[in-house]
């Protein structure tokens, strides 16, 4: 016999917004959609706000995560319409890149530069990351644990050779290129640990597109990654919505709201190798690499962490930057420049609280001070 669903108050209402769904709750999407009364009608104009931002969790709006609006085609809509002005906005930064190097992200949507840096200044940047000692975040899941430490301003301050490595107009022009925009990424060391425990893969394992609109990540590798590592594994073309890619996303897009999986529910959508086979697309693409290789994606395009067989380190500088898809300008960072950089470590504290408030940690968590290289501690399978 079908239990009545709980009657939502004002405070479970606001529970709502912060927490998400409670997962296992049967009732979980009619309560997320059927806020209560005023608070519900508090909140639409923020959500009707949010479409013209970068904002993608289907579950969080019921504007957003509409079966409705999206069968009249809004999630389609802000694809297309993000695409379009990011192809403006990279016309206008097209003379910060070389034109093969142009011509082939056009393509493929990423780019593997091997030997980046001259050989001196990757020896010096990777003896300088390699010794910072920062405070750092953790997450572990499946059999991953990864390790964020931040380079924010205040730390390349005191990383001369990195600064004077990395902010260079090459490095910093293919980053606006691919991410449409005139700014600086975020940058951090990223450690990957792959095999800490019996467990399976972590959500990064499995194939996804980051988010609906063109945005950029890169890492600057430190350390090999070989075949049988937890390489970066894309699929060439797939940052271009294709028709096809766009049916998809539209028949993803009338359920996303209650999807199964929490991450596609949150507008990373995730799909299978043989559903990005049926879309026309040709196979993934697994990166083998040595040191001071750079590797730059568009993540709107398909990829994945590479699967690992067995323990499997990999240290990176890892960037990414991500703004307004729907603006037309590719207008520098306003932030001065003596205090660029510093929104690395807000946006990670920020992040980090939203989503603990949200109960959405994804299990990220300060771990105090850590190096790159400090081994990962032991942890029970899962
Ligand atoms: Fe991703």
């Amino acid at each position: 016999m079908p239990q009545e669903a709980p009657r939502l108050t004002h405070c479970s209402a606001a529970n709502y917004w912060l927490r998400g769904r409670r997962p296992g709750s049967p009732y979980a999407y009619r309560q997320e959609v059927h806020l209560a009364g005023a608070f519900r009608w508090l909140l639409l104009p923020l959500q009707i706000v949010q479409v013209a931002t970068k904002a993608k969790a289907f579950r969080d709006s019921p504007v957003i995560g509409s079966p409705t609006l999206n069968r009249w085609g809004l999630h389609v809509l802000r694809k297309r319409l993000a695409q379009q002005m990011a192809e403006r906005r990279r016309a206008k930064l097209a003379h910060l890149v070389a034109p093969e190097d142009r011509e082939a992200f056009l393509r493929d949507g990423f780019l593997m530069k091997e030997n980046f840096l001259d050989p001196d200044s990757f020896a010096a940047l990777r003896d300088e990351v390699m010794a910072r000692q920062a405070k750092a975040r953790e997450s572990l899941d499946g059999y991953t644990l990864t390790r964020l430490i931040p380079l924010d301003a205040p730390a390349l301050r005191r990383m001369p050779a990195t600064r004077r490595t990395l902010l260079t107009p090459r490095y910093l022009g293919l980053h606006a290129f691919i991410g449409s925009y005139g700014r600086r990424p975020y940058l951090y060391v990223q450690t990957i640990f792959s095999g800490v425990r019996q467990a399976q893969p972590d959500v990064q394992s499995f194939y996804h597109a980051d988010t609906f609109h063109p945005t950029v990540k890169s890492w600057l590798l430190l350390t090999p990654v070989s075949e049988n590592e937890a390489g970066f594994t894309y699929v060439p073309g797939s940052h271009r919505a294709t028709r096809r890619r766009l049916a998809w996303e539209r028949r993803v897009s009338l359920t996303a709201h209650q999807a199964r999986d929490r991450l596609t529910g949150e507008g990373s959508l995730r799909i299978s190798e043989e559903a990005i086979a049926r879309l026309g697309y040709p196979a993934p693409v697994k990166l083998k690499a040595q040191p001071n290789t750079l590797i730059i994606a568009d993540t709107s395009g398909f990829h994945r962490r590479g699967l690992s067989e067995g323990f499997a380190c990999r240290i990176s500088v890892w960037a990414q930057s991500r703004s307004n898809p729907f603006l037309p300008w590719s207008a520098g960072d306003p932030v001065p420049a003596p205090l660029q950089g510093v929104g690395t470590r807000l946006f990670g504290w920020l992040d980090a609280q939203i989503k603990q408030a949200r109960g959405r940690a994804n299990g990220w968590h300060s771990v105090g001070l850590r190096t790159p290289t400090a081994p990962p501690p032991a942890v029970p399978a899962e």
